[in-house]
């Protein structure tokens, strides 16, 4: 009799328990989505000093405990994706950047450039960095913001069929800065076209031509992000000392040979293949897949810009479809093209540490795949921080947007954190250049 009780009672408790739980839920979760804002502890900074006058702020705030999140705390991350499903993230518009950059030394303030400190040790090993848009003026700010130093550099292309707003935004971020510039030549980007590559190439002949001597190029898209701080990236690139960190890829299989053996031309919005190939590499020279993203030494990149070798090689790679994923792959794996920096062994063998992405059928993603790519959500923090690759590819804003939010107020942290970083990892590394 007494245990029948206890088990009504128990049951009587998981019902309540239920009901509480779902009331409460609704009422969290089923508010008004316009009024509903979730911040971590860098967004309220980041937003809520600027605020645009013209747009009304969300009246209810969540707050993320971003650490927790990191620390993969199953509560914390279940709180923060409901959160993110009813409550859509809070971003500037271009507009606001137009109006924002109209006062630089408030943009400046409000943004926070420059509450990142730095050392001497960075400011004697400037970076330069090219950054590829073509939308969304936030997430581009928002890398340029991670990753601005004063002492480096930054070329900012975006595509010359983007909306002017885009392009005036921009324009508006750069002339708040002495180090940071549109590309003086536009590309108007077709995906898998040579006008990928050459965008990036534009930018290094006008980064080659400052006056700042930068020790480093590092190619980014927008939807990239650090996993390193700028200190911990100068340790890094001072162990490469002087050698390229390029992706290379030779098992015939893995290199899409038809892209290459196949010339190819797009026409009319479409790729045709129009003929077996018949030229060759200059030199002799064999053929590399790898990634359009990469870590260039100064020393490489000079040598793209004005050597013959390197110029007869982007000939070849007029008809090859995705000619930005041969490229600085070729040049980097050829003893015979002497490019600076380069990797005499077999490729596949090194790791290469510019970019982690997250590949379908090999990877996990607590995000979402799309084409192939993990977009990455708030349960791939915890494995993310842990990287030893310095950037991470990739990022939507308005796809479990608290991934990136928690990541910059990680990496923000690790700014101001004066513990050492150790390069053990990266001393043994068989590309670097011995010291
Ligand atoms: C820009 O923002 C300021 C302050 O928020 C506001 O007073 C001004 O009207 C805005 N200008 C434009 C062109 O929107
Ligand atoms: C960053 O630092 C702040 C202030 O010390 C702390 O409250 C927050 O939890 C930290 N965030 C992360 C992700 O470490
Ligand atoms: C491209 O398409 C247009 C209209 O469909 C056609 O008139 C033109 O001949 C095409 N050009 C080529 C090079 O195929
Ligand atoms: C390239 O290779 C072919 C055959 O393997 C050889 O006949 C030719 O002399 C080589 N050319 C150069 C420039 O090394």
């Amino acid at each position: 009799m007494k245990r029948r009780g206890l088990v009504k009672q128990l049951l009587l408790f998981c019902l309540v328990g239920f009901v509480v739980t779902y009331v409460y839920n609704s009422v969290l979760f089923q508010v008004n989505e316009l009024s509903v804002e979730v911040t971590t502890k860098l967004t309220t900074k980041r937003i809520f000093n600027f605020v645009p006058s013209t747009r009304k702020l969300p009246q209810k705030k969540f707050k993320i405990n971003c650490r927790k999140i990191i620390e993969k705390d199953k509560g914390e991350i279940d709180r923060a994706t409901a959160l993110m499903r009813v409550s859509p993230p809070f971003s500037l518009k271009t507009e606001d950047y137009i109006n924002a950059t109209e006062d630089c030394v408030h943009f400046r303030k409000s943004f926070r450039y420059d509450s990142y400190p730095v050392t001497n040790e960075e400011r004697e090993f400037p970076i330069a960095f090219s950054i590829i848009t073509y939308k969304d003026v936030d997430q581009t700010e928002r890398l340029l913001r991670a990753i601005y130093r004063p002492q480096n550099l930054y070329c900012i292309h975006a595509d010359a069929s983007s909306p002017d707003s885009l392009h005036k935004a921009l324009e508006g971020i750069a002339d708040c800065f002495g180090n940071v510039f549109i590309v003086s030549k536009k590309e108007d980007i077709i995906y898998n076209h040579m006008s990928r590559l050459k965008a990036d190439l534009n930018c290094m002949s006008d980064i080659l031509a400052m006056p700042q001597k930068w020790k480093y190029f590092i190619n980014l898209p927008h939807q990239q992000f650090p996993l390193k701080t700028n200190l911990e990236l100068v340790k890094i690139l001072k162990t490469y000392n002087g050698a390229n960190d390029i992706e290379g890829i030779i098992t015939h299989g893995r290199m899409m040979p038809s892209r290459f053996e196949f010339r190819h031309k797009y026409i009319n919005g479409s790729w045709k293949k129009i003929g077996k190939r018949n030229n060759k590499l200059p030199l002799n020279a064999s053929i590399v897949k790898g990634s359009a993203y990469g870590v260039f030494s100064r020393e490489f990149v000079q040598y793209i810009i004005t050597d013959k070798r390197a110029k007869d090689v982007l000939k070849f790679m007029e008809d090859v479809k995705s000619p930005d994923e041969y490229y600085w792959a070729t040049l980097n794996h050829n003893e015979v093209l002497k490019a600076p920096g380069r990797y005499s062994g077999n490729p596949e063998k090194k790791p290469w540490l510019a970019v982690y992405a997250s590949w379908g059928g090999r990877d996990k993603c607590h995000g979402k795949f799309v084409r192939g790519v993990c977009i990455f959500g708030v349960g791939d923090l915890n494995e993310l921080v842990s990287k030893k690759e310095l950037f991470a590819n990739k990022f939507y804003p308005d796809f479990q947007y608290l991934a990136l939010d928690c990541l910059e107020e990680y990496l923000y942290n690790k700014t101001l954190s004066h513990l050492p970083f150790e390069t053990f990892y990266y001393k043994q590394l068989p590309f670097i250049r011995k010291q």
